[in-house]
């Protein structure tokens, strides 16, 4: 006998999430390898300096998570050279109770020079750190500009300085730990700062090193008497701290952000400190492995605190799924894809996306377009092409934090439709099977470097979304993310003009 619950089923199985395949995955860990290789590191512990990755362990609060972006920034970008983590790493961590953008020169390739993507990491990090209100922390130690993509460099490189003294205005404040040399645009960073700390005989901030005072003028100079933490702190005044070592730097940092007055991160901070979220089964935990397909309502279920999902039109436009739950504690709308989003899936997302924006509730989207075109009729086109409009109209002006996660296909109109980049979520994770491309491949030529430019590591070493995630670890970096991104307010949404 027919029942609701049978015509729901039979369409549910339409919409699988792709399997991830395992070649995916070690692709992804492999790379992931490569950037994390300090190989070499042994000759700056030689000179009694902490790597990169150290420095911001000491800084975070003990015990708290750090949320690192873009780890693979620059993958494959510079022929031979690995410019591990685009030459910055950058994420988000708590320091004195407050959350904080760090962002981390990679001294150990190319003496932390600038490369042009991680000119575009910085600008990212701090976009970030100005959209949620994050106090900003440099840990400087770079040679400027990368020397051979300079003409990349110059136009764009004065953003940066830009938007150091814009958030200050807004009243977000920044901090520099001046760790090693920081030459030529390296040494704006802490000039610009409100505050920064130079460590003694280690710490440098010079417009150009001694080799260019000595070809430029003749005159031999030390790097101590050119830009020392002496010379800034008692003749200049470039800087404002002097530690003695690395360690009473990270100390004088973590002072200042705990009396910087600023807000507290409050119950927010306490998702960061957690050590880890419970799963609610393991299917997730088979996906890394690739043996396991689940559906979308399978995902959210393992997404979403326990009992904590109510649907929202459960029977309406079903290639879609919509619906209200709590996600480690956060109280978080889902929007999930399976397919071509329909006319119907288009009315009841745009529907959704303007409860949440009323109630003030942060959006959590899920892509996965699986290509299962159905036949549709020209009339069926249109309609369905008038609803994305509308959908794409609301998503773009509703103002609640919103973050991404792309778990398969994302391509066409669904990328736009379903918060992509250019629609600006807060953040933006994609799974190692994650596929980005103008349109769908299945239905139109298809091409070999087609292919290659559609893989996950290919994407986010060039920044088209924040990181690469393992599927195990999706529910801690979503919340982290969802912390992150309700750390300010939630503005009233205005909307925009509605064709009809
Ligand atoms: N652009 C490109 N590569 C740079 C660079 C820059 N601005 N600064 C340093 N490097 C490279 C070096 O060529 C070297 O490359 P290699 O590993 O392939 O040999 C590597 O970084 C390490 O440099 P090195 O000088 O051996 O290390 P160091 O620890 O003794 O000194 C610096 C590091 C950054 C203090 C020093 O290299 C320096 O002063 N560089 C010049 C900075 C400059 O003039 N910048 C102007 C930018 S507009």
């Amino acid at each position: 006998m027919f029942s609701i619950d049978m015509l729901y089923k039979s369409l549910l199985a339409l919409c699988h999430i792709r399997r991830i395949s395992s070649a995916n995955i070690e692709h992804f860990r492999k790379r992931i390898g490569a950037h994390l290789d300090v190989t070499g590191g042994e000759r700056y512990k030689k000179l009694d300096k902490l790597l990169p990755r150290e420095r911001i362990q000491m800084l975070v609060d003990p015990g708290s998570a750090f949320l690192e972006l873009s780890f693979l920034a620059g993958d494959g970008l510079y022929g031979k050279d690995l410019i591990r983590s685009g030459g910055l790493i950058t994420g988000v961590g708590v320091v004195s109770n407050k959350l904080c953008m760090i962002m981390c020169n990679e001294f150990t390739v190319k003496g932390g020079s600038i490369y042009p993507i991680g000119l575009k990491k910085y600008l990212r990090a701090q976009e970030i750190a100005h959209e949620c209100k994050l106090i900003s922390i440099h840990l400087t130690e770079s040679g400027g500009a990368a020397l051979p993509y300079q003409a990349d460099l110059f136009v764009e490189g004065g953003r940066n300085f830009y938007n150091i003294a814009k958030m200050s205005a807004e009243g977000l404040p920044q901090v520099t730990i001046v760790f090693g040399s920081c030459t030529a645009g390296a040494a704006y960073v802490p000039a610009m700062c409100e505050e920064n700390i130079m460590v003694d005989r280690k710490g440098y901030v010079f417009l150009g090193g001694p080799p260019l005072v000595q070809a430029a003028t003749g005159e031999i100079v030390s790097a101590e008497e050119l830009g020392g933490a002496r010379v800034h702190c008692i003749q200049s005044g470039v800087s404002d701290h002097f530690a003695l070592n690395d360690q009473n730097a990270i100390d004088i940092a973590r002072n200042i952000i705990m009396n910087s007055n600023y807000e507290p991160s409050d119950s927010w901070a306490e998702k960061f400190t957690a050590p880890s979220f419970e799963w609610n089964g393991d299917l997730l935990e088979k996906l890394s492995d690739g043996r396991s397909t689940l559906s979308a309502h399978e995902l959210i279920k393992n997404l979403a605190d326990k009992n904590s999902f109510s649907e929202f039109k459960k029977f309406y436009g079903v290639d879609l799924v919509s619906g209200f739950c709590h996600l480690a504690g956060i109280n978080c709308g889902v929007v999930a894809n399976n397919g071509m989003l329909s006319e119907k899936g288009a009315l009841k997302a745009t529907s959704f996306i303007r409860i949440c924006s009323q109630r003030k509730i942060p959006i959590v989207f899920i892509q996965n377009y699986t290509a299962n075109k159905n036949k549709v009729t020209l009339e069926q086109e249109d309609q369905r092409g008038k609803a994305i409009v509308r959908l794409m109209s609301v998503l773009a002006c509703s103002e609640v934090p919103k973050v991404t996660l792309i778990i398969g296909k994302s391509s066409g109109i669904e990328n736009y439709a379903f918060c992509g980049r250019s629609f600006s979520p807060n953040f933006l994770f994609t799974w190692p099977a994650a596929q980005f491309c103008s349109h769908d491949g299945d239905s139109s030529v298809d091409m070999e470097n087609m292919e290659e430019q559609q893989d996950a590591v290919y994407s986010s070493a060039r920044l088209w979304d924040d990181g690469v995630i393992e599927p195990k670890d999706t529910k801690r970096v979503l919340a982290l993310s969802l912390s992150c991104a309700l750390n300010k307010p939630i503005p009233d949404s205005k909307f925009p003009v509605i064709r009809m």
